[in-house]
């Protein structure tokens, strides 16, 4: 009966356990939010078409205006770098400040924090 029990307890932690679990995995990370928030309504994370941005896909590691099929403006096509989580970085703080005349129509993120986030988010876009 006792063995019954316990048995039956150790059910029971598992299965909220795996609950936990579940549910933690399903909640975007911070860096996700913020990408979702501020960056997803001009860039692709899915190796699609370019249309008014380049797609990121892989972009930590990418050399800058390597999308074929977008229309890069001459800042950036004249640009020759990688993109590094420090020059992502630069970037995110201040466009302008790395490509005086970017097309980028942002102003930057601010949030150093939220820097950071989308650039570990971004990490985990490897090209196919
Ligand atoms: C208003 C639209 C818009 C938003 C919002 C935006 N971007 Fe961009 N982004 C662009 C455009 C347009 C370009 C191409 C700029 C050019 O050609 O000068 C670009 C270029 C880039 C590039 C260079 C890509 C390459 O292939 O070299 C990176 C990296 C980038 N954006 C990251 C981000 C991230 C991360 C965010 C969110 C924090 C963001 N952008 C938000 C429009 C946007």
């Amino acid at each position: 009966m006792a063995a019954k029990r316990v048995l039956l307890g150790s059910l029971m932690l598992t299965a909220t356990v795996c609950f936990l679990h579940a549910a933690a995995r399903a909640e975007a990370s911070p860096g996700e939010a913020v990408f979702r928030s501020r960056c997803a309504n001009c860039h692709s994370l899915t190796g699609g078409l370019s249309t008014i941005a380049p797609d990121l896909t892989g972009i930590v590691g990418r050399k800058v205006a390597a999308v074929k099929d977008y229309q890069y403006s001459a800042a950036l096509r004249s640009a020759d770098f990688t993109w590094t989580p420090e020059k992502l970085d630069q970037w995110l703080r201040s466009p302008h400040g790395v490509a005086l005349e970017t097309e980028m129509a942002f102003t930057g993120l601010a949030s150093e924090k939220d820097r950071r986030d989308v650039i570990e988010f971004l990490k985990q876009h490897f090209a196919k």
